[in-house]
């Protein structure tokens, strides 16, 4: 069943970077562009990269290990297409970024 986890401050992510958590054994990476926070599969479909240890350009995070590219906004993989991630459900709770996993 899903739950709210409170994964991390908002003043841990720097402007287009991320940071990498375990929400209830689930691995998420959550990521800062703009005003906007968002919570993706932390695990890279290509080889298991950490994806919040990437970085965000355009609105896509890029994988530290080969680069692949995934959209914000849905998880899609522009890289190589059918490796989407997915995007969990997000807020942002006073200085806190609660995800559901
Ligand atoms: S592990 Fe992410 S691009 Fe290779």
């Amino acid at each position: 069943m899903a739950q709210w986890v409170a994964v991390c401050r908002l003043d841990e992510i720097r402007e287009g970077r991320g940071v990498s958590r375990d929400a209830a054994g689930v691995r998420v990476a959550v990521l800062r562009w703009g005003e906007e926070v968002v919570a993706l599969s932390g695990r890279c479909p290509h080889a298991g990269g950490p994806l919040g240890l990437g970085w965000v350009e355009g609105g896509e995070v890029v994988c530290p290990l080969h680069r692949w590219r995934f959209k914000l906004s849905d998880g899609r993989c522009t890289t190589v297409r059918g490796n989407s991630v997915h995007r969990f459900r997000c807020e942002v709770r006073g200085d806190e970024v609660w995800v559901q996993v």
